[in-house]
């Protein structure tokens, strides 16, 4: 089973992009966890470009078509989404690959609400599955946290095991359904 993460802060010391590199550290065998690290490449969304072979682009629809989930932990902007993960969402909203894609949200931020739920309402507009049971939020704000350091933090690393168990369980259910 393939999961991709993306993480939509760019920020070097980015929670965010922590608790992904600790997800793929915590990954239990069968996960296969790839960390895309592309969205800060692509260009700014521009429906006129989207017949255009832009290899940033190309790239993020060709990992999303292989996955068979997607993680998503962004920042909280100005009650907002980020724009670099809103811009790499609008890339993929005329696509098919983000159809029906199963989606676990990472919050790192309990406090950040807006964007948690901005981020429910894109995804579903786009037709993402949202796995609630795998949708976590795990206070990492002003903990000074690195990916070692979350996956090393007792309860937080159990959190993020949970979702990941709970994410795998929801899409092999989902798969077999499907094959039905
Ligand atoms: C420009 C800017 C605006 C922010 N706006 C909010 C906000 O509206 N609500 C909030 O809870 N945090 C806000 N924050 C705090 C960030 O969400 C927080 O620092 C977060 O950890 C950033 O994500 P990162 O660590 O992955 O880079 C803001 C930070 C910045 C730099």
């Amino acid at each position: 089973m393939r999961v991709m993460a993306i993480s939509g802060s760019l920020r070097k010391l980015s929670y965010n992009s922590a608790v992904i590199e600790a997800m793929s550290l915590l990954a239990p065998e069968g996960i296969d966890f790839v960390v895309y690290k592309g969205i800060g490449d692509l260009p700014l969304f521009n429906p006129d470009l989207e017949d255009r072979h832009i290899a940033a682009v190309e790239d993020l629809k060709g990992e999303l078509a292989k996955a068979d989930g997607l993680v998503v932990a962004s920042p909280e902007y100005a009650h907002g989404i980020s724009g670099v993960l809103k811009n790499a969402l609008d890339w993929l909203v005329s696509g098919e690959e983000f159809v029906y894609m199963p989606v676990a949200l990472i919050n790192t931020s309990p406090r950040a609400s807006h964007a948690q739920a901005a981020l429910r309402e894109v995804i579903t507009t786009m037709s993402g599955n949202i796995i609630e049971e795998a949708s976590v939020s795990v206070p990492l704000l002003g903990s000074g946290l690195d990916a070692d350091g979350i996956a090393g933090h007792v309860e937080i690393a159990q959190a993020l095991v949970n979702s990941l168990q709970a994410f795998s369980a929801a899409i092999a259910l989902n798969q077999e359904l499907n094959n039905q």
